[in-house]
């Protein structure tokens, strides 16, 4: 078609007026203002939604006391519950940092999201140590050790925690492979030889919370679960479990995205398929990092970058398109967990590498950044 025709010419003021009115959408976004104060309660905001949370360690509870009691109503222990950390002997728990995570929850009534029973990292090395792959009395050994983790677990937590992370990070991203298994870091695989160790997990935890008469819920929890193939794997795993007679009741998706990925389409998507498959969504670990431009294939990680008024627009629009989203999906999802506080403390600052990223609302002096603003002013 020639460039001048009449088609052409309305095709250009069609794009020149879809330009005008993204601006002046950009130009909307923009007027959010920071007023240095962060007064609306987030957790307040969105209180007839889903509940909003964040992961914390012992630190936590003293540097940013005050913005845990007012916006948050939910709360994770980012390391402290994990199977290394809260039981690094065979036979020994160390409580006391979980404990101060779970005080400082009842105290200000709110809720925590139990973080994890079964993942392949921060497992203790006594756990596995002296098994042997495949070996029926030592899977029997390791199942025992994984029924006591949890009997004690839910035991101890169950009247402040409202769901478990029951297996996380167990599916794998490699094409053709449904489970990560030993090659990919799963000891919980190499021993038991198959996804077995998942049936145990979700089996003890269920009679846990029978015994109990707990209404708390069964999670699996994941990242890249908005990439189809990756939530197929998912699904397939809730259904074997299913038909084996368990019960899971929903899915956490770990929010570790970044400003441009994924698009919000995929992550409508992905909520739409789980809970079509009668399962609860949670996001269960949210921060949107500055970092971009990352090679996952090579390795070849973007350098350190200074976090401009550009960037903080950028992530400040993002920001609120998610809980737009999340927003209108309500119903469907149940809590929105921050992985973190504010831009000092953040396990991303250490990953892929060390460099400084800002993914959080709060910022190094633990003042609101821009994206809280946007979230709480819409
Ligand atoms: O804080 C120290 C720092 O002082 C030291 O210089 C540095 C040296 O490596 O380590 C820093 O601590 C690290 C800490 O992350 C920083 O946040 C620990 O070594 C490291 O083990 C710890 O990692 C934790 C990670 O799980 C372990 O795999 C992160 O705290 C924690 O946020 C992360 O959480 C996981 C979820 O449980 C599951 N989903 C993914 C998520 C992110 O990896």
């Amino acid at each position: 078609m020639n460039s001048n025709s009449p088609r052409a010419s309305s095709k250009g003021i069609i794009l020149i007026l879809a330009f005008m009115l993204i601006n002046l959408y950009g130009c909307r976004q923009l007027e959010i203002k920071k007023t240095g104060t962060a007064d609306v309660s987030l957790y307040k905001k969105y209180e007839s939604y889903f509940s909003v949370g964040a992961a914390v360690a012992p630190k936590h509870l003293s540097s940013v006391a005050d913005i845990l009691e007012f916006h948050f109503n939910r709360l994770a222990a980012e390391n402290d519950m994990k199977f290394g950390p809260i039981h690094p002997a065979a036979g020994r728990y160390s409580f006391s940092n979980a404990d101060a995570i779970a005080n400082f929850a009842r105290n200000n009534s709110m809720t925590m999201t139990g973080h994890t029973f079964v993942w392949h990292r921060q497992q203790p090395s006594w756990l596995f140590s002296g098994l042997s792959p495949g070996n029926t009395r030592d899977i029997e050994t390791l199942k025992n050790q994984l029924k006591n983790h949890i009997e004690t677990l839910v035991n101890r937590y169950d009247d402040v925690v409202d769901n478990w992370d029951v297996v996380n990070e167990a599916i794998s991203d490699t094409g053709g492979k449904t489970y990560r298994d030993g090659s990919e870091g799963s000891e919980w695989y190499r021993i038991f030889q198959s996804e077995e160790y998942i049936y145990w997990a979700f089996k003890y935890s269920q009679d846990a919370l029978a015994a109990k008469g707990s209404n708390a819920k069964l999670y699996y929890n994941d990242y890249n679960v908005t990439v189809p193939s990756k939530l197929n794997k998912i699904l397939s795993m809730v259904q074997w479990l299913r038909s084996r007679g368990l019960r899971i009741d929903g899915i956490g998706l770990q929010g570790h995205w970044k400003l441009d990925w994924p698009t919000l389409s995929d992550i409508r998507s992905a909520i739409n398929k789980i809970s079509t498959a009668g399962l609860e969504v949670k996001i269960s670990e949210l921060d949107i990092s500055i970092y971009t431009n990352d090679d996952w294939s090579t390795h070849a990680w973007e350098a350190e970058k200074a976090f401009t008024e550009q960037l903080e627009t950028q992530q400040a629009v993002r920001y609120r398109e998610l809980f737009m989203l999340f927003k209108a999906n309500s119903g469907r999802i149940t809590s929105v967990t921050f992985w973190g506080v504010s831009d000092d403390a953040t396990w991303l600052d250490y990953h892929p590498k060390r460099r400084n990223d800002y993914p959080l609302l709060f910022d190094d002096r633990h003042k609101p950044k821009l994206a809280y603003y946007a979230i709480t002013d819409f």
